[in-house]
């Protein structure tokens, strides 16, 4: 799965002009083919709403847009008919100038009307405002999501469950979310889900979120955090209810002890290493809380927040040296030799 940087292949696809021989026509092609690729590219846009309270922002939206676009062509109407009409009648003495009539204009076309259409738009705001307020059902399943510099922990309190950057829910039901930070602000986003809200230390946000298709949504930090703010990302997995209560009954397992040898050397090293500092991994002594809760890592789909893919590879880079995947990110760098490497990777990539 892919996460990042969706765009990047569809803005290659847009022909590249030297500078100073770019043509009107091929600038205005570009940015048109630009955006329909952008289209394509398949990025999540909160225009594509799969919940109830993105459905209502996206409504919003496009009566903004609509409003704003009808506005556009209306004075552009009146703009073109100063320059190339009244104008010329005035330079040529045709008509006299109307000091009634221009006033009458700025009253009208400068106060009066955009006043109705503001408060008309603030009514239509405070009624999507009030309509994503409530869930539309009771929030049975509880899920806390503290943000760290750059990751996000997800606690299911009733269920003792503790993960990072994977937040798990049934399809068609909403569930409360409580939005706390260990650090600085953060905001959580899922543009298709819903709007954002931010994750404020010593204080708990509550929201809510429902997801009517069963899928993995992208989301992200979206609120300046610090030098790996743009890395700060989670997906939201909706799953169908069965399939969601067995995910959420393996998590709440202790990890799984090791099935042979070389597991069992990874084992050795990672409770004998500064890993158990500042990482939990359920069922052994490893009780830090600095970092992600390890004990089902190999069960996640990405590492250090939506970074990278969760393979072999980038998890033996990212032990080695974090900082040339997320610079700024709070992981030391762990110096092992090349088996200690193998053995401690065969027990990470155990933890399913
Ligand atoms: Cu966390 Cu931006």
């Amino acid at each position: 799965m892919k996460l990042i940087d969706k765009n990047k292949d569809s803005a290659a696809k847009v022909r590249y002009s030297p500078p100073g021989r770019v043509s009107g026509r091929r600038l205005g092609g570009s940015v048109t083919l630009g955006l329909f690729l952008g289209g394509c590219a398949n990025i999540p846009g909160a225009l594509d709403p799969k919940g109830p309270a993105a459905a209502e922002i996206a409504t919003l939206s496009w009566l903004m847009f609509g409003l704003a676009a009808v506005i556009f062509i209306i004075v552009m109407g009146i703009l073109a008919y100063i320059l190339f009409w009244r104008a010329r009648r005035e330079t040529a003495g045709e008509t006299e100038p109307n000091p009634t009539l221009d006033r009458g204009f700025i009253i009208w076309g400068g106060i009066v009307i955009p006043a109705i259409i503001l408060v008309a738009l603030f009514f239509f705001n405070l009624r999507t405002m009030a309509a994503i307020a409530a869930p539309p059902g009771s929030e049975e399943i509880v899920i806390e999501v503290v943000g760290h510099q750059y990751w996000w922990e997800v606690h299911y309190p009733d269920q003792t469950v503790t993960t990072a950057n994977e937040i798990h829910l049934p399809v068609g039901r909403p569930v409360q979310l409580r939005l706390t930070s260990a650090d600085v602000i953060h905001s959580f986003w899922v543009p298709e889900l819903t709007g954002k809200m931010d994750l404020l230390p010593d204080r708990v946000n509550s929201f809510w979120l429902q997801v009517d298709q069963p899928g993995t949504y992208y989301g992200e930090c979206a609120e300046f955090c610090g030098i790996q703010h743009a890395k700060m990302a989670f997906v939201v997995v909706a799953e169908p209810e069965e399939q969601f209560a067995t995910w959420l009954a393996q998590q709440a397992q202790p990890a799984p002890e090791p099935s042979d040898e070389l597991i069992q050397r990874g084992r050795q090293i990672f409770l004998g290493s500064a890993c158990v500092y500042c990482h939990t991994i359920k069922g052994t002594n490893a009780t830090g809380d600095l970092g992600p809760n390890l004990t089902h890592l190999a069960s996640r789909r990405t590492l250090a927040a939506g970074t990278v893919e969760n393979n072999s590879g980038n998890l033996a880079g990212w032990i080695i040296d974090p900082h040339s995947i997320k610079p700024g990110n709070l992981m030391p760098p762990t110096n092992l030799s090349g088996p200690e490497l193998q053995a401690l990777l065969a027990y990470l990539e155990s933890l399913e």
